[in-house]
């Protein structure tokens, strides 16, 4: 039983499941979604679950001119007892509603979205895929939907949640990536919105990404905004090195994207007793510590990425081989661990996973074909 009355409108036509080995990332989406709408004077209102469709919108919805959006990614996981587990989905609602505060977005009520979340996901669980490395991926979003073309906060929105069963994010999987170190543009700003999960940050990427793209690299690592001197982050990840035995990350510094993953790593390598540091690291210091032979290893961290392993940086015609371009040792014990934990295969000594229950059928109301 819950407090929330969420809607059920189920479809009768279930698409057919893509096969586990062809699953590549974000292409194909389940069943259904819920959806929940802002209206002003009203608050968030009507929860619902219906089946996967387009949303009709008027050319003149705010989204559409000046991208006042926000959004997450999390992912859920089959356990090999067949259970279904969401991995730290409170963590992800929470900042949903950091970067909506960022964006002018109203809040919603985090424990009516995670009950949809639930809701959604269980009766949608088999497409949660089972082989290693495949998840469904879990896409929470607000658009503002007010017709209007002036410059100010929407009146209205709406919060949908899709899903796609989803294999690695980078073509390579659990294979090195090489990544070219960003020179010309920037991500983020202190007091811009690089803390915020808002399309305009990807947007604004896209350029950097396609050039490096074009150069052989899977994606850029982003300088700071002032100084183009310290590191931030990876275009869809958080960024970790393993100098002399430390593992050290760029600190949160308010245009860094506080990652979930990250924080999940820092905490899994304090329960291994690894120094960490979180702390400003320039990328003078990572070609120092690469000529001093001390740069070990370096991945990346993220939703979708999990965590990736770093084989190349190209700074400045300079490449920066880290550990001849093979995946490190901890690189690969942290890849492990995470995803034990996440998949049931591990204790879950922090608690993070939360398994859901099977779908409560009582609560169909209508049948609709699609
Ligand atoms: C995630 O890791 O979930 C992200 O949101 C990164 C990305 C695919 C934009």
């Amino acid at each position: 039983m819950t407090k929330f009355e969420i809607r059920q409108q189920l479809t009768l036509v279930r698409k057919e499941k893509p096969e586990p080995d062809t699953l590549e990332f974000g292409r194909v989406f389940t069943d259904h979604m819920f959806v929940l709408d802002y209206t002003e004077g009203q608050g968030w209102h009507d929860p619902r679950i219906i089946p996967y469709q387009p949303i009709t919108l008027e050319p003149s919805s705010m989204v559409f001119h000046y991208g006042q959006t926000v959004f997450e990614g999390l992912k859920a996981y089959k356990t090999p007892a067949k259970d279904v587990v969401l991995f730290r989905p409170e963590k992800n609602l929470s900042r949903l509603n950091k970067s909506s505060a960022r964006m002018s977005i109203p809040p919603i009520d985090e424990e009516l979205a995670l009950e949809g979340l639930k809701q959604l996901v269980s009766l949608d669980r088999e497409w949660v895929p089972e082989a290693p490395g495949t998840s469904l991926y879990i896409r929470p979003f607000i658009i503002a939907t007010e017709q209007y073309l002036g410059v100010a906060p929407s009146k209205n929105y709406q919060f949908i949640i899709i899903m796609s069963p989803v294999g690695s994010y980078y073509k390579e999987g659990i294979n090195p990536v090489k990544i070219l170190v960003e020179k010309e543009y920037v991500r983020a700003v202190k007091g811009g919105t690089g803390e915020a999960k808002t399309g305009g940050n990807y947007a604004s990427s896209l350029k950097a990404q396609q050039e490096a793209a074009a150069s052989g690299y899977s994606q850029t690592l982003w300088l700071d905004g002032k100084e183009q001197k310290y590191i931030e982050e990876v275009g869809s990840m958080n960024i970790f090195f393993v100098i002399d035995n430390t593992v050290v990350t760029p600190a949160l510094n308010g245009s860094i994207l506080p990652g979930i993953t990250r924080d999940s790593i820092l905490q899994v390598l304090g329960m291994e007793g690894i120094p960490t540091e979180e702390r400003r690291i320039s990328i003078d210091e990572l070609v120092e510590a690469h000529k001093a032979g001390k740069l070990q290893e370096a991945f990346g961290t993220g939703t979708a990425a999990v965590i990736s392993p770093i084989g190349e940086f190209l700074w400045e015609e300079q490449k920066i081989i880290v550990n001849n371009g093979e995946v490190g040792p901890l690189t690969q014990k942290l890849y492990d661990t995470l995803t034990g934990i996440q998949t049931g295969t591990l204790e879950d000594p922090f608690g993070w996973t939360l398994t859901l229950e099977s779908p409560a059928d009582e609560k169909i109301e209508e049948i609709t074909t699609f």
